[in-house]
Formats: C-alpha cells, structure tokens, sequence
C-alpha cells in the first residue's frame, strides 16, 4: 500500500478523482464521443474500464478484439479522463465454460454453480487461471505503456459470489493450504480437534471442504474457520502478472467492505495491493448513514490512514434490494461526501451510463436513463465541481482518534457459527452498537483491524473479539499495562486461533487482564431482556460474572429484572466490571446493551476523552478529521444550524450556517477556534 493513481505526465496538482465504471461494449461507438463529453461536463476524472470485458476482448480461445478498447482508451485519454483498466477477468466467456465446463463452481450440497449470472469461477481453478492470466497478460503487455493507464484493477468484488466453492479444485487447494499452515496431519488433528466425533484423519486425501452435512449436525468448527480463512486467501492470483510486467503501475481491487458482506478477511490482503478500493452501497434502514460511515472508517484504517479509493456507490437506487428507492435529494453529495471525510480521495460509482438491457438496467447511475436533462446528472455535475474545489484535501491522512473499536473478520467468523450458545449473535451489531455510542457522544473513534496495532489509542473496545490467541491477548495486556483503557464484551477471549476454549474459565485468555471469571454463559432468548441496577437494560445474553480480582469494581449489576423466565437468576451478580491497571483500566460488558451511551459515557469521562464538539452539536453532527480538514457530516433528517461552531468558512462553497440533513460540509483547521478548543490535549 501507499502508492496512488498514476497520473498523466505533466498533471501534478493533486485533486480528487472522481469517476465510474465505464461499459463502452454495451453501446454502439457512436455514443462513446458523447460520452466522453458529457464525462468532462459532469467533472470525471478517472473511469474503471474493462471489468465485464472478456466475451468482448477474447471472442473465441485464439481470437482477439483488442482493437475497440484501443479505441476507447484514446478517447479517454484525449478527453483527459485517466484509465483504470480492469483485468477483465471477472466474468469467463460462455466458450470458456463450454469447452472447460470443470471451472464452475460446486455449493455445499455438491450442485455445479451454473453460468448465465457473472463470476462463475472456482478461484481455485488451474484451468481458470490459465486463461484467465493469459488474459492478464495480453492486457499489461498492450496496454501498460499506455498513457490513461493510471492503476490496474484485479478482477471485481473478489469472492463475491465464488467465496465459498467446494468443487474438486477448491478440495486440493484446501489441503495444500492446510499443509502449509500446519505442517503434518498431527498438527492439524491437533487443531482441528478430531478426536471429537471419530473425525481423525489419517492421509491428506480424506479431507474435505466443509460440505453441508446431515440435518441437525455441523461440520468441524475449526475446519470451517480455517475453509473461511482458506476461502479468503485463495482469490488473489493476477497481482503478480501485473507486478512483474508493469512495476510501475499500481494495482487495485475493490473491496466490499459494506453491510453483511463478510467472506474476505481484507486486512490479510492489504499488502498485496497498492491503493485500497472499497465499493459500499447503503443498505437502507434508521442507521444506514452511520453504517456507511463505519464502513468507510474501517476501510480508512484497512488502509492505514493513508487515502483510499471508494471505487463503487450508487448515484441513486440500486436494483437488488426488494424495493429500491430513489436516494432523496442531497444525498447523492452527502454520500459520497461522508467517504471523502473518511479518506475517499477518490469518488466513484457504478456506473457512468445507465444499462439499458441486462440485470442492470434498472440500477442507477451518473448518466440515468432519463438522460443529462435529469435530477441525477445535475447532481453529479454539481458535485464533480465541489470536487474539484476541494483539491486541497487531496492527499491528507485521517487524523487519527484517541479511541478505537476492533475489528476482526475470524472473529466474525467463529461467533456466528452454529453450535454456539446463541445464534441470535451478531458480530458486526455489536460493533456498530459501540461505533453509533461514540457518534452519540461526539467522540471520534477508529474502527481498525484488530491486528493493526494499538499505539497511539487510549480507549479501545473489543465488541466479541472471541477469536484471541496468546500473542493478540498480550498486546492487549501490554496495553493495558501501559495506561490504556480496554473494553471488552461478552463472548470475546474464547477461543484461540485453532478455535479451541481457552480453560480455566470465561472470558478465556481475556479472564486475568479482567479480572473476572465467568463458569458458564446464559443467553437470553430472543426479544427478552435484562434489567441492570443501573437502569439499563441488555437482551441477547448474560452471564453470572464472579470477581477474581479484588481490585475490579461494579460498574452495573444485574437486578432480578429479566423478561426471560428460562434464564437463570442473576440478581446482585455483577454485569459490567472494571479493573483498574496502574493507570490504565480493562472493563469488562457482559450483555449486549440496548443503550451503550451512559457506561460509554462513564468510560469516556473515566478515560479523560472529551467531545471535539461543542455538546449542542454532539450526537447530531459527525467530526470527522483529515489532516489540515475537518468534515461536519449531519447525522440526522433534520437541517442542523452550525451557529455554535461560531464564525467558520467552508471548502467548495459548502454550508457554513445551516447543515442540511445528512449534509456534510469541509472546514480547515483554524488552531483554536470551537472545535479544537473543545477537544482534550492529548
Ligand atoms: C457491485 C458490482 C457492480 C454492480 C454493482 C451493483 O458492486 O461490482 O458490477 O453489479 O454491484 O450495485
């Protein structure tokens, strides 16, 4: 990571790319020239070509139409708009599958994954990878001097459709993945615990991808952590064509750090790529906004603070959702706004013309079917230009929060397996619980990869980090030991990286940092609830919490308040706890909080972590900071008046007095003023 774009000789000044996918095979050329100028009214810096192209460029197994994209490349590049060129390998031609119908994909239950959609690959495929790097190859050879050539972008949305193949292929390499990480068959029966249920292996070949069993049973719970963490590696082959053929060319692949999407554990795959792309769609609900700023928060950090290239949202509606609305006025800008803030310096979408046949059709995009004469390409036009007047953000890092939430993909994994005390748990709830308690409290908080480090934060909070082996556990001690204030959650510290308990008692290998001590956990059934002495309530879970450590105060305790009569009695048996370390702290949460905002609020205080924010403005406005910029993103569907920010002047000519519901508007850093007088030295 940390390279960017490659830009045109002679173009140096920094801006924000602003752009799309761009299909030019779905029209005849003649539309390409409008294109191409309608792209330089809207503002459209760079374009995203090829990503659907094979059938096009490779017609036949021996015969090549690369002349068309010759073509479209100069026009780009003539306009000024720079290339993002696609491998064009994510959708195999129909006479790929027919003459090697053995590159489809197989499910759980052993069905051959048909063709007719996109994606119908095994990533694991020798055949596929065949053709698909000859494809790379032909591309990078004729197309990596080329002057609009400004990054490569691997394929689409890797694993999107094909995470999870069980198909002969994916076997093999399953295995030889699994001797590479462990080495013998010893070691994996070991982790793998195949002393359970008679499943000890005696040669490599009798393993298997986790294929769907007999009702009522699961397979091995290791076995399906590492096939999910198998899955996850398995997708990237076509880096190091591009790398070896055009060093000089960064290369990119678009992430879908976004919703539910939970297959690809992206912080293992930042180093192989030089700029991280994200694609992020709002999922609609009462928090969508919020969740679009934790997702482009997380993939800020994936890429270490450094600018990230949001490579795909919607202009408008989408098409895969049961009902798909139309974005309300505003939030188009507001959107793609909200990214920028979280370090997008580059804004692009799916797709700069509206498809008009295909499964797309009804999707939106910069240039709707309606045409330029619309309400979607006025408000493209309008925010190319604020775009452009805010050039001067280009390139500045996050500046990064002294609080942190982690985030951790096995973690995810492993929670909401079956086979567990609850499948009502949900992984990234919890975390969105605590990053919308922050949002709440107008204290900036970082969603970081779990692996990536903590120097630097004072508070961080592990919502179900239940994947934790010793040396993970250990930073998170060293940390605390070192004055930082940790939180963690019911179901975190449980097991180690082979999925294992950790004995001794729950939370596991998170038991003596805490200081707590749990026999056995008590999920709650769905919809019941606990009372806790302090007022609040949880739901999903409670646990009888024993103090090891005299030192740990009760922060809340159960009361006999529950709504679940099956659960035990947990009356005066503390709920939430802390331990004080030297001067640092490691709470612990042991039910899933309806309202997380008073403890947070204690922690906070207890922590010295103030709002940057005057507090009429707390809750209702997001800060979001970039170095040398700070972004106001209004959290709400009402106009937030901005008047006790006191005299502040915008970027772009963005709101200085009234901020528009999810409106967002770019201040420069003034030392001093009301923002930065109100935050906390650190
Ligand atoms: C994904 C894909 C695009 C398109 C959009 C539609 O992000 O990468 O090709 O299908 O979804 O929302």
């Amino acid at each position: 990571m940390s390279r960017w774009l490659r830009r045109t000789p002679g173009a140096t000044r920094p801006r924000i790319e602003f752009g799309a996918d761009y299909n030019p095979e779905q029209w005849p050329r003649e539309v390409w020239a409008e294109d191409v100028a309608l792209m330089r009214e809207a503002g459209v810096t760079v374009a995203t070509v090829g990503v659907f192209s094979w059938a096009r460029l490779q017609p036949a197994p021996e015969r090549w139409d690369l002349g068309w994209l010759d073509e479209v490349l100069d026009l780009l590049h003539d306009g000024g708009i720079a290339v993002d060129l696609a491998t064009a390998t994510a959708s195999p031609p129909p006479w790929l599958h027919h003459l090697h119908p053995e590159i489809l994909p197989v499910d759980a239950d052993g069905r051959t994954v048909w063709p007719g959609g996109r994606q119908h690959y095994r990533p694991t495929s020798p055949v596929f990878r065949r053709y698909a790097l000859e494809l790379v190859e032909r591309m990078a050879r004729r197309y990596g001097g080329h002057p609009a050539l400004a990054a490569w972008h691997v394929s689409n949305e890797l694993g999107c459709h094909n995470v999870a193949d069980h198909s002969p292929d994916a076997e093999r390499a399953f295995r030889d993945w699994l001797a590479h990480r462990y080495g013998d068959l010893d070691a994996l029966n070991r982790a793998w615990g195949t002393s359970f249920w008679s499943q000890h292996y005696g040669d490599w070949s009798e393993i298997r991808t986790p294929r769907r069993v007999g009702p009522g049973t699961f397979p091995n719970p290791t076995q399906q952590l590492d096939f999910a963490r198998f899955g996850s590696d398995a997708l990237r082959a076509e880096t190091a064509v591009l790398r070896e053929l055009t060093p000089d060319v960064p290369v990119t692949t678009n992430f879908m750090v976004m919703g539910e999407t939970s297959g690809m554990d992206y912080a293992s795959w930042t180093d192989e790529i030089d700029i991280v792309a994200n694609d992020h769609y709002v999922f609609p609900g009462p928090h969508a906004r919020d969740e679009l700023s934790f997702s482009a928060n997380l993939t800020g950090n994936l890429a270490g603070g450094a600018p990230w290239w949001l490579m795909e949202h919607s202009t408008s509606a989408v098409n895969w959702q049961p009902v798909n609305r139309a974005k309300r006025p505003g939030r188009l800008a507001g959107d793609s706004l909200t990214h920028l803030a979280h370090g997008a310096d580059a804004v692009c979408y799916f797709q700069w013309r509206q498809s008009v046949a295909g499964a797309e059709k009804f999707h939106s995009a910069m240039l709707p079917h309606a045409g330029a004469d619309s309400a979607v390409f006025r408000a493209v036009t309008g925010l190319g230009a604020t775009l452009a007047g805010l050039a001067p953000v280009a390139g500045a890092r996050r500046v990064p929060a002294r609080a942190a939430i982690l985030w951790d993909w096995p973690s995810w994994w492993a929670a909401e397996q079956p086979f567990t005390p609850s499948t009502e748990l949900r992984y990234k709830a919890e975390a969105f619980g605590w990053y919308r308690a922050f949002a709440d409290a107008g204290v900036r908080v970082d969603v970081v990869p779990a692996g990536a480090g903590l120097a630097g934060y004072e508070l961080v909070v592990a919502p179900v980090l239940h994947v934790l082996g010793p040396e993970r556990a250990a930073e998170l001690s060293a940390f605390v030991d070192g004055g930082g204030h940790l939180v963690a959650t019911y179901f975190s510290g449980i097991v180690d990286d082979d999925a294992h308990a950790v004995p001794g008692g729950y939370p596991g290998a998170l038991r003596d940092l805490l200081g707590v001590r749990v026999e056995e956990f008590a999920p709650l059934d769905p919809g019941a609830t606990v009372l806790l002495d302090d007022g609040s309530t949880g739901d999903l879970w409670s646990e009888p919490v024993q103090l090891v450590d005299p030192a740990v105060e009760v922060l809340a305790r159960y009361t006999g308040g529950g709504t679940d009569p099956g659960a035990p009695d947990l009356a005066g048996s503390p709920a939430v706890t802390r331990r004080p370390v030297g001067t640092g702290s490691a709470s612990y949460v042991s039910t899933r909080l309806a309202d997380r905002a008073p403890l947070l609020g204690r922690l906070l205080r207890r922590a010295g972590i103030a709002p940057e924010l005057p507090g009429e403005l707390c809750g209702r406005v997001e800060l979001v900071r970039r170095e040398g910029f700070r972004f106001l993103v209004n959290r709400g569907d009402t106009p937030v008046d901005l008047a006790p920010l006191g005299e502040i002047g915008s970027l772009a000519g963005l709101p200085t007095g009234v901020l528009p519901p999810h409106g967002v508007t770019v201040l420069t850093d003034v030392p001093g003023d009301a923002v930065t007088r109100s935050s906390a030295p650190r």
